[in-house]
């Protein structure tokens, strides 16, 4: 049996994993940081990265508690050391390189994208691949044509705010607290989705495979506090009745899930695929995940969408070290992060 420890530190969440060559998970444990960048509406990127430098070493070692195995059980060592914020990514690529040279154990390199894919495979037990996939993150919003699970082709992405970005800023505005999907997916529970019409960018361009969120952010914008005004638009959502929030979150909520449910559906017509994999912390929203099944049943669209612990960040993902694994592909001790670039196919 080969046993791979898998390590996340890409963003605000310090996560460990212990993985099999069967996808069986021994260990997982995932530490948030969500409290800690509350007060700012959004990661810090020198929180995130002390906050990891706090963690690391007690998520490992519970980790491979819970695993019920011995560090020297390990057959390898896996790190997330692209894409993410910088300072972060390096302190889980730090740890697992100790670890190699101290268990004197390979390394894999793991690309976060293609991991929130895998996710996937690892929760249906079944092979997705080739598939069309899309990745709705905090930095995110890419469509990728997956040909494996280590080979990606870029087919286009947001050309301004990633829709998890959106969802962050748009709680700020509204006074609701960070990570803003959640709150505004339970403000949105109690709102009607057609009290505003907001803007549904890209949608009318369907040869375009890209999203684009600015618009919908300030058109939520507007609606607070007007054009062309400075004023804080949280000091006047605190003004407003709940319902009248809720209408807006609800309204916001369907036109992100309208766009991409909609270029999703637009990306599989012009690319002939027949299987949509999600991933990353937005497919994590229940209204995306039922527009998404209906309109994946009425396209005849095979859809993979993960349990919403495995879409946002964690270690089990990583378990996509098991395919570089097989496949030799081990990295020096030289390895670097790539913050914004997706190096390793
Ligand atoms: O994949 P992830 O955990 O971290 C990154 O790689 O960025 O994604 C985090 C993003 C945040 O922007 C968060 O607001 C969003 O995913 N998110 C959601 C939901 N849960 C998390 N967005 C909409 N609805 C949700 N239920
Ligand atoms: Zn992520």
């Amino acid at each position: 049996m080969i046993r791979i420890l898998t390590i996340e530190t890409t963003c605000d969440e310090t996560a460990a994993a212990v993985i099999t060559d069967s996808l069986e998970v021994l260990g997982s444990v995932v530490a948030s940081q969500d409290k800690l960048h509350q007060k700012f509406g959004g990661v810090v990127p020198e929180i995130a990265s002390r906050a990891h430098l706090e963690n690391i070493v007690l998520v490992i070692d519970e980790t491979i508690h819970r695993s019920g195995i011995r560090l020297s059980d390990l057959d390898a060592v896996a790190v997330a050391n692209t894409p993410g914020l910088a300072g972060s990514l390096l302190v889980g690529l730090s740890a697992a390189k100790a670890l190699c040279v101290a268990l004197k154990k390979p390394l894999i390199a793991v690309n976060h994208l293609q991991a929130h894919i895998y996710a996937c495979k690892i929760s249906f037990r079944e092979d997705p691949f080739p598939c069309l996939g899309l990745i709705v993150s905090g930095g995110h919003s890419s469509l990728y044509r997956c040909v494996t699970p280590i080979d990606f082709t870029s087919l286009g992405g947001t050309i301004d705010d990633a829709a998890g970005e959106a969802f962050d800023k748009v709680a700020a505005m509204l006074g609701l607290p960070y990570p803003g999907g959640p709150s505004i997916q339970k403000a949105a529970e109690r709102g009607n989705p057609k009290a505003y019409t907001f803007p549904r960018s890209l949608l009318d361009e369907p040869e375009r495979l890209a999203f684009s969120f600015s618009g919908l952010k300030t058109a939520v914008r507007y609606r607070l506090v007007g054009p062309g005004k400075t004023t804080d638009p949280a000091t006047v959502a605190a003004k407003l009745s709940e319902q009248e929030i809720a209408d807006i979150a609800a309204s916001f909520q369907e036109a992100v899930v309208d766009c991409l449910v909609g270029k999703s559906i637009q990306a599989l017509q012009k690319t002939g695929m027949k299987t949509l994999c999600l991933g990353g912390g937005v497919a994590a929203n229940n209204r995306f995940r039922q527009k998404m099944e209906n309109a994946a049943q009425n396209e005849h669209i095979r859809l993979f969408i993960a349990p919403i612990t495995l879409c946002t960040d964690n270690a089990v993902m990583g378990a996509i070290a098991i395919e570089r694994f097989h496949a030799g592909l081990f990295e020096p001790l030289d390895l670097d992060v790539y913050p914004g670039l997706i190096r390793n196919k």
